[in-house]
């Protein structure tokens, strides 16, 4: 048997095939004739041992917490650059030139408003309603306004479905909050660059002026840098997986937020915060690390640990110098908050059930308290990571589109059910 090769037997039956090497990290055994020739299937639940696809997007070393975009290491594009750049970054493949980069903020800053009637769909919804519930229906309704980008066949519209949603995720976002709060909506002004923007559609009132502050409007920046992409997670999976039937590139980022939306996912941030709350003081810290380790007890100490990362997420790095930035520039001091934060992760780093089981701060430990301070309310949190996670959903997505070996979606199963049995009539049961 070569180096690139493998063979799995099984059932009396052996199957050779190849393994594919990547650029760099693990390996790959091409079992995609695995059933055609020995008749059986792999199982793996959670996929945690399968490769669903190739891509050239984005490499994660999850056990040393390195985190590359296109090749470049997150904490040099945080620090360097902004997030329409890793935008590009992430669309194309290559940092853009100066000249372009000039021409791709001014055709994403010409997308940004939404047709009038999208207005019509906020009002059908109660001001209570949870702004994911408006996101998940908000975005997916964008596919009945711009018939003229949904042909996936062609390029063009490939790309102006990509501009549109990545111009757009920002003032559909504002407009879920502004609803939820009962003030009107702001519409975009271009002047302003992407993130001061959002900011501006978000807090301004009609009656005065609006300053954005510069350093929340870099900080907001680099969160969206920090989410902008992680190679195949729950949500990125489920918009190739949806992508992969034909379906238009909104409905798909829309199936792509549903899935964000769950606490183990992209609800963390709020699921973190609302759990800092609920311990409130420090000295109730070790009741609850307590019940975080009781295998009887559900609770989990959200905001650790990751499927991937079982090191230090590198964005939480980040993402903690960050928080201190905005607390300061706020003046807030004395957060209670962030004194739990930090004593929690203080006492879960030197913890020995977390550090067996590699249970680190991920990044959604650091971003509520400061998504918080900036004033947005915890329902909001899932929908900046959406924001941010739009580019990186719809680079997946056209990638899967471009790929010529791409086929639809279909895993298998272990069927563990009745085997075939007649009808009973229900007059007989
Ligand atoms: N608190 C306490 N114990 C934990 C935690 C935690 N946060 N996370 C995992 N464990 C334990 C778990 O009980 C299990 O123990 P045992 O081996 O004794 O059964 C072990 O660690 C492995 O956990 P797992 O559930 O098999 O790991 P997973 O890879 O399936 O889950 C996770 C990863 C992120 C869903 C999980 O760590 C978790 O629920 N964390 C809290 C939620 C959270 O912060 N999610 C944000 C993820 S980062 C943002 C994103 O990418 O969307």
């Amino acid at each position: 048997m070569s180096a690139n090769s493998a063979r799995i037997t099984g059932d009396n039956k052996t199957f050779e095939t190849s393994v594919k090497l990547g650029s760099v990290g693990p390996s790959v055994i091409d079992i995609s004739k695995l059933y055609a020739e020995i008749g059986m299937f792999t199982y793996d639940p959670g996929y945690t041992s399968t490769a669903s696809c190739e891509s050239k997007i984005t490499y994660i070393d999850g056990d040393v917490g390195v985190l590359l975009y296109r090749g470049y290491p997150i904490e040099q594009l945080a620090e360097h650059g902004d997030f329409l750049e890793t935008c590009y970054l992430l669309l194309y493949g290559e940092l853009p030139t100066p000249a372009q980069k000039a021409d791709f903020d001014y055709r994403i800053t010409r997308h940004t408003v939404v047709h009038e009637q999208m207005a019509r769909f906020y009002q059908g919804f109660r001001r209570d309603a949870h702004p994911m519930s408006v996101m998940v229906a908000c975005v997916g309704a964008l596919s009945a306004f711009y018939h003229d980008s949904t042909d996936i066949s062609d390029p063009q519209q490939r790309m102006i479905a990509s501009m549109r949603m990545i111009a757009k995720m920002p003032t559909l976002a504002a407009m879920a909050y502004k609803y939820t709060v009962g003030q009107p909506f702001i519409y975009p002004k271009n002047e302003l660059d992407y993130t001061s923007n959002f900011l501006r559609m978000c807090y301004a009132v009609p009656c005065e002026e609006y300053k954005v502050n510069p350093v929340l409007a870099r900080a907001l920046d680099r969160i969206f840098i920090l989410h902008a992409d992680h190679e195949q997670n729950a949500s990125t999976s489920t918009v190739r997986l949806a992508g992969s039937s034909g379906a238009n590139p909104f409905a798909c980022i829309a199936a792509g937020i549903a899935c964000l939306w769950g606490p183990a996912h992209g609800g963390a941030n709020e699921a973190a915060l609302k759990m800092l709350a609920e311990i409130g003081t420090v000295d109730r810290i070790p009741q609850y690390i307590a019940r975080a380790k009781d295998k009887n007890d559900p609770f989990r100490l959200m905001g650790f640990g990751h499927r991937v990362y079982k090191n230090y997420d590198p964005r939480a790095k980040i993402m903690q110098r960050t928080t201190h930035e905005v607390l300061a520039e706020l003046g807030i001091k004395d957060d209670p908050l962030l004194d739990v934060a930090i004593e929690l992760e203080r006492i879960a780093l030197h913890d020995d059930y977390f550090i067996e089981k590699k249970l680190y701060p991920n990044i959604d430990f650091y971003s509520g308290i400061t998504l918080k301070a900036m004033g947005f309310p915890t329902s909001m949190f899932t929908v900046l990571f959406a924001v941010a996670r739009t580019v990186g959903w719809i680079a997946q997505w056209k990638e899967m589109i471009e790929d010529p070996s791409q086929r639809i979606g279909r895993p298998r199963q272990l069927y563990t059910g009745a085997t075939e049995r007649d009808y009973v009539p229900l007059s007989r049961r």
